[in-house]
């Protein structure tokens, strides 16, 4: 997608080095950053440097091709078990990640070289399925429609284009004049920063709206209807996403609303049987107490916004029942949420 006139894709390699845009940066500066090894890119992932499913899934592959890279050049094979492990503890959720560690270990197994060249085809696959899924989506959206979306499921999320957001763009550019509510997504806003800047930067008209105004919203029949991304879908349909997504997923129920998840079928996840075996993150309690924004200077500063005597948590996602979920948008189609549909796309892949 194109950031000030120039193209730009969320996470690529540049020789042996892992290079992303700094999430935890936007809205407010634009700064790409470099991963020199396999625990840089660990430790990007971790603090959300990097962050959406299919762009940490592809930053892994890249991290695991870095691993076969310094496995190579310390003649020490023995740190391509220890890398992998690195790799697939930095978050537990987003089946992607797992996904690609793994198809990129077993590619290392024949070369290094093998190895990164398998991390990019990944990559290169992430923008080719995102893209379909745009295609797929918009076939959804009705002239003038307006949409609610979660979370940041756009290209930042991916290495382009996005899931949630790809239909909207698709939609956006064939005229068809949609709207979109943007839910903020606490604690991290990542709504508020992340998919108002890039729906900003593509000229989509939307509102950025406090989490829970969503029920006020479709109660006064504002909202069409609701897409969000997905970090895993089990076999029979249920869906991690986005800590909120849940609540969205009960209201749009409640108000008779379509409710699409868009995701592709690197976050499917046919060993976990229901969302009951899926893991959920739970990640620090200051992302509750403290938020980041800008001074009046424009510098990056963090605030307490709690109050200090007391607790917190902070449970990343939540599972949506397959039973609130009226269909999927996958680059090979828009199925059902229900075992048979998912085992049947699955099998084409
Ligand atoms: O914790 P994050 O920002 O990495 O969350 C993952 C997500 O981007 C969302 O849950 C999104 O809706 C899933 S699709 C990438």
């Amino acid at each position: 997608m194109l950031v000030n006139d120039k193209s730009y894709q969320t996470v690529w390699m540049e020789g042996n080095s892992v290079m992303m845009i700094n999430q935890n940066l936007l809205p407010f500066d634009f700064v790409i950053h470099e991963c020199k090894t396999h625990w840089d890119t660990c430790m990007a992932i971790t603090d959300m440097t990097v962050r959406g499913a299919g762009a940490i899934g592809a930053a892994a592959g890249f991290a695991m091709a870095q691993v076969y890279l310094e496995a190579q050049e310390a003649e020490n094979p023995s740190l391509i078990l220890e890398g992998r492990h690195d790799i697939e503890a930095t978050r537990p959720t987003a089946r992607n990640l797992f996904y690609a560690v793994e198809k990129v270990y077993e590619a290392g197994k024949l070369s290094a070289v093998n190895a990164r060249t398998e991390a990019q085809r990944l990559a290169l696959r992430d923008t080719e399925d995102t893209r379909n899924i745009g295609q797929f989506g918009n076939s959804l959206i009705k002239k003038g429609a307006n949409i609610l979306t979660h979370c940041n499921a756009g290209w930042l999320a991916f290495v382009d284009y996005g899931t949630a957001l790809s239909p909207v763009y698709t939609a956006h550019h064939a005229g068809k004049q949609v709207f979109v509510y943007v839910g903020e997504t606490r604690p991290r806003g990542q709504g508020a920063r992340l998919t108002a800047w890039e729906l900003h930067n593509e000229g989509v008209p939307h509102l950025i709206v406090p989490d829970n105004a969503v029920a006020s919203l479709m109660a006064q029949k504002k909202i069409d209807l609701v897409i969000v991304g997905a970090d895993r879908i089990a076999a029979n349909g249920d869906t991690a996403n986005k800590i909120g997504t849940l609540d969205r997923a009960i209201l749009a129920n409640h108000f008779g609303l379509p409710f699409y998840v868009a995701a592709p079928l690197s976050t499917f996840d046919a060993a976990c049987t229901s969302g009951k075996q899926i893991p959920i993150e739970e990640r620090s309690k200051d992302e509750v107490f403290f938020q980041n924004g800008i001074d009046s200077n424009g510098n990056q500063i963090k605030v307490r916004v709690s109050s200090p005597g007391s607790d917190a948590i902070n449970p990343a996602f939540d599972i949506t029942p397959a039973g609130l979920i009226t269909g999927i948008i996958t680059e090979k189609g828009i199925i059902g949420a229900d075992k048979k549909s998912i085992a049947a796309v699955l099998k084409q892949n």
